[in-house]
């Protein structure tokens, strides 16, 4: 099973799992539900509608879509919190991933920790069986989270018999236990002999999760197919990866006012410094959910840094030194030509990454201060999502945000030096202050320091020298 995390529609950066998420837009979330066909194949013509459909012959696997509903929209960001909105809040912006998912037969949905105006999404009813089974037709399986029906109470497991009564009878079909499935097994069996639970409830779970089992050839060939596994890892999977960080990285500034366009670098140079936290770290370029739950910084995985894609890049006539953290006399003592500042967040994933100010990790802005006030400077930040950049924004002659572009560094090169050119656009609002949060494209009172879609471009220099 594969779950789509990108679903989720972030309403606040705050939230740690902002970045599991793809946009603020409704309407771009609907565009990742390809990833559904992509997975589990095309739908034929005239096939029963809202069923699930997996036949991809190469690879198989049944899509996930969660986490249903909400769960980027909880107050404050806060993760597994609480979304207040109306229905028709939660049906604009929130639900049309889900119409779309289960109309391109998504095989599963998974249900959020985060509660819908108070009530906890685990149980559910009108939600989980009066919408999607009912409404929506939806005929795949929904799962819980992990111990999320734990959580139905506070404190979690107070009352475990009221949780699986809650979740099951909310219609929830299969529910991941990872540690007490005895009594989880125990309780749901009395549950059933006192018929608070209905026999046609287990009935319709088992059903769908048969229905999906056998879609997925379970019963002819149980173990796992490893045909592909020598294929992870590949260079072309790299090239492909590389090609995705440089249609994804943002130009924010290019040129302080009056000034020429910083971008693209000139790859000759006599000396070019640079510096940051970020600039010489697989680790901190991946992020969470690498390697380990909340990734970590250092040497994690085989990669190339940002630092060795721009020496791959560079004439060779050019010196290129690195100093994470210059002070002003080293600053004043070399004579750079310019400067690469790359900065950002620390690797978290989920709740870890909650964040009350959104700063990244230190000494990141006096790192930029001190560059950018002697050297002319372009600044990379390296984050999951948007973070504060103000008051250090005119001190940069250009600001590139290349989110988490993973192990593939030298996509990042590849447009800082104009062998692309840059096209991306913000996917989110770019806020000034975390005063301003929640704050999102469509609010009446928006006054982002970079709009919903902004993004500028560079021409690549092979353009410009034809020209
Ligand atoms: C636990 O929940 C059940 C309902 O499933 C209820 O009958 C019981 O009284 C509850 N127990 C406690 C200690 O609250
Ligand atoms: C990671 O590898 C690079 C390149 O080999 C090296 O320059 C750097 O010092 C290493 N970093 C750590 C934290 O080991």
């Amino acid at each position: 099973m594969v779950c789509i995390l990108g679903l989720q529609v972030c309403r606040d950066p705050r939230w740690g799992r902002c970045y599991e998420s793809y946009s603020e837009d409704p309407k771009i979330v609907q565009t990742m539900t390809e990833i559904i066909p992509g997975l589990q194949g095309d739908i034929p013509a005239n096939y029963p509608m809202n069923f699930p459909y997996i036949n991809n012959d190469r690879i198989k696997v049944a899509g996930c879509a969660k986490h249903f509903v909400g769960d980027g929209g909880t107050i404050n960001g806060i993760d597994e919190n609480n979304t207040i909105i109306d229905w028709n809040g939660l049906k604009n912006i929130h639900m049309p991933a889900y119409h779309d998912s289960v109309r391109k037969g998504v095989a599963t949905i998974m249900v959020s920790y985060s509660s819908w105006n108070g009530k906890k999404m685990h149980s559910n009813y009108d939600l989980i069986t009066g919408y999607l089974k009912n409404k929506l037709k939806f005929k795949g399986f929904v799962i819980s989270d992990s111990e999320a029906i734990d959580r139905i109470t506070s404190p979690p497991h107070a009352n475990y018999t009221y949780s699986v009564q809650a979740s099951i009878l909310a219609g929830i079909d299969m529910v991941i236990v990872p540690f007490k499935f005895v009594e989880f097994i125990d309780d749901l069996t009395l549950l059933l002999k006192k018929n608070v639970i209905p026999m046609s409830r287990i009935d319709d779970a088992v059903e769908r999760i048969l229905r999906v089992k056998f879609m997925l050839g379970h019963f002819e060939n149980p173990m796992a197919d490893r045909s592909l596994a020598s294929q992870l890892g590949s260079q072309e999977h790299r090239e492909l990866a590389r090609e995705a960080v440089r249609k994804s990285l943002v130009l924010l500034k290019n040129g302080k006012t009056g000034d020429e366009p910083l971008l693209p670098l000139p790859k000759k140079a006599q000396k070019i410094l640079v510096a940051g936290t970020h600039a010489n770290d697989i680790g901190n370029q991946c992020g969470g959910w690498t390697i380990e739950w909340n990734g970590q910084s250092g040497n994690i995985t085989v990669g190339t840094t940002i630092l060795t894609a721009i020496k791959n890049t560079v004439d060779p006539s050019a010196e290129v030194t690195y100093n994470e953290n210059p002070n002003k006399e080293f600053l004043n003592s070399n004579d750079f030509s310019y400067a690469i500042v790359i900065v950002g967040e620390l690797p978290y994933s989920e709740s870890v990454g909650d964040s009350k100010d959104l700063k990244i990790a230190e000494p990141g802005y006096s790192t930029i201060t001190n560059v950018c006030e002697s050297v002319k400077c372009v600044v990379i930040v390296i984050s999951g999502r948007p973070v504060i950049i103000e008051p250090y924004l005119e001190k940069m002659d250009a600001l590139v945000a290349a989110w988490l572009p993973g192990t593939e560094g030298q996509g990042v090169a590849d447009v800082l030096y104009g062998v692309y050119g840059f096209t991306g656009k913000l996917a989110r609002t770019w806020m000034r202050t975390v005063e301003q949060l929640p704050m999102n494209v469509g609010d009446a009172h928006y006054d982002p320091l970079f709009p919903f879609g902004y993004g500028l471009t560079t021409t690549p220099r092979e353009l410009i020298a034809a020209q």
